[in-house]
């Protein structure tokens, strides 16, 4: 039997009830928080920053899984090492020197993730795939929460579980951005490992019942 991770995408929390959303995923089937920090540079919006993430560490008991949509994101490493981050993921498109990057985030002691823009062809990934923990195949261009799936990504997460499998690497792929009921088992048939959901979880009826739905469909 194969379990998917579940991470909500705390962007698309109440930021007014910050704690009481963090309890709810606590509370909850979802196993990681999912952690978007934007700079308005490589992405057209700015999210939220390092005070911010160290709210959410003082009361989050999961893993911290952050995605930075920032450039140059090397000079933040240590950075999110000491806010708590677990899995730390870097944009291909905004790192020259990847392999260098990767292994910076390990030495640091997190695992290392890249995540690529949906225009980015996968096949570029396969020289550094064993150093990668975590794939992010985004869905919809990064910078805002409640886009709509780009449809192509299945294509994709097909290409990269072969790369994976290939190099006989124990790469998880993740996806982001769009993922509801209609898409979550279909993705994960295709290969997704970690499914990411913001706007679907938080802006349910009922966030915990939806997480456990998403968690149920995507377990065979
Ligand atoms: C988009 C972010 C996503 C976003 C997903 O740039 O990386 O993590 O929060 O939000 P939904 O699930 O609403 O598409
Ligand atoms: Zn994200």
């Amino acid at each position: 039997m194969k379990e998917t991770i579940i991470a909500p995408s705390v962007l698309a929390a109440d930021f007014a009830n910050l704690q009481r959303d963090v309890e709810m995923i606590n509370n909850s089937a979802a196993d990681w928080f999912h952690i978007d920090i934007m700079d308005g540079v490589f992405v057209p919006n700015i999210s939220f920053g390092m005070p911010v993430l160290a709210a959410i560490n003082k009361h989050a008991k999961k893993t911290i899984d952050v995605h930075l949509m920032i450039v140059d994101p090397d000079r933040y490493i240590d950075t999110f090492k000491a806010l708590g981050a677990d899995v730390l993921t870097v944009h291909y498109e905004a790192c020259t020197h990847l392999h260098r990057s990767l292994q910076a985030i390990k030495a640091a002691g997190m695992k290392a993730g890249v995540a690529i823009n949906p225009h980015t062809n996968v096949a570029l990934l396969e020289d550094v795939i064993n150093n990668i923990d975590l794939v992010c195949v985004m869905s919809v261009n990064p910078g805002f929460g409640g886009q709509s799936f780009i449809e192509n990504t299945y294509k994709k997460v097909k290409q990269l579980k072969e790369i994976i499998v290939k190099n006989n690497a124990s790469t998880l792929i993740e996806i982001d951005g769009g993922v509801t009921d209609k898409n979550a088992a279909d993705l994960v048939k295709a290969g997704a490992d970690v499914l990411v959901a913001g706007s679907f979880v938080f802006n349910a009826h009922n966030p915990i019942e939806t997480i456990q739905n998403l968690k149920k469909i995507t377990t065979f």
